[in-house]
């Protein structure tokens, strides 16, 4: 563990999966991740043991993996089992998803086939707005509401691509299909733009290649069942 000398100050933030604390050093923060899981903005509620220290550690992995492939990222050095030190950014409330397979709100809004290769990946915009319940939104949206320049918007699409040709073959490696995933970004003191939060079985869905088995938090927003050992077992195939 690369050790990044910080003294963790008092709370900044606190998400439904993650706290973000100031530390003794002004440009850094620490991110904590908790075991609480949420769906349905908020509406379902519970822990999944672990989640924290899982989510952590894959994230960690992903984006030290996306640094090496030239994408910049947040992340300075794990801190502890479920805390990270990253960069400050100063985030774009987006959320941009991107898609391989339908399934999810994909199927739900247009009724496309569940299941279905998309032979063109599908990015799509949401603005973070938990009282408007994250609502779908495109281009001209971030860009009239002032949350990004047209230069931003560019960039954020050019690394969530690389992002998705990145993570696809380094989990098609391990056997799963990343069928859709979520990213956010925000800008760095230096004003470039850089990826942020997380990425991990919260904010990706994986499907295992030969049994289709869902490997993700799908298995507790749907009440599959075995939720702990599905993160356990991404955690173990990324570091394969
Ligand atoms: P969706 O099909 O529910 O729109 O989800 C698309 C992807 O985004 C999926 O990989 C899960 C992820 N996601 C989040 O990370 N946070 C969220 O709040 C939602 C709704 C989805």
């Amino acid at each position: 563990m690369k050790e990044t000398k910080i003294k963790k100050k008092q709370k900044l933030y606190e998400g439904k999966a993650k706290i973000v604390f100031e530390t003794d050093n002004e440009d850094l923060y620490l991110q904590e991740f908790k075991d609480d899981a949420t769906a349905f903005n908020g509406k379902k509620k519970a822990k999944i043991k672990s989640k924290g220290a899982i989510n952590n550690q894959v994230s960690a992995h992903l984006f030290s993996y996306l640094e090496s492939y030239h994408v910049p990222t947040h992340f300075v050095s794990q801190f502890s089992d479920t805390s990270m030190v990253i960069k400050k950014l100063e985030m774009i409330p987006v959320e941009v998803v991107m898609r391989n397979i339908a399934t999810g709100s994909l199927v739900k809004r247009y009724g496309v086939e569940e299941g279905m290769e998309l032979e063109h990946p599908i990015m799509e915009f949401y603005l973070k707005d938990d009282d408007k319940n994250d609502p779908l939104i495109n281009e001209d949206h971030v860009l009239s509401f002032g949350h990004a320049t047209e230069e931003e918007v560019e960039v954020m699409k050019r690394y969530t691509q690389k992002i998705n040709a990145v993570l696809k073959s380094f989990f098609y490696r391990r056997q799963l299909m990343l069928v859709d995933f979520k990213v956010e970004f925000g800008r760095a003191k230096s004003g470039k733009l850089k990826l942020g939060d997380e990425i991990s079985p919260d904010t990706c869905r994986f499907w295992d290649i030969e049994s289709g088995d869902k490997l993700d938090k799908d298995r507790f927003r749907q009440d599959l069942g075995k939720v702990e050992e599905a993160y356990q077992e991404v955690l173990t195939r990324v570091f394969k």
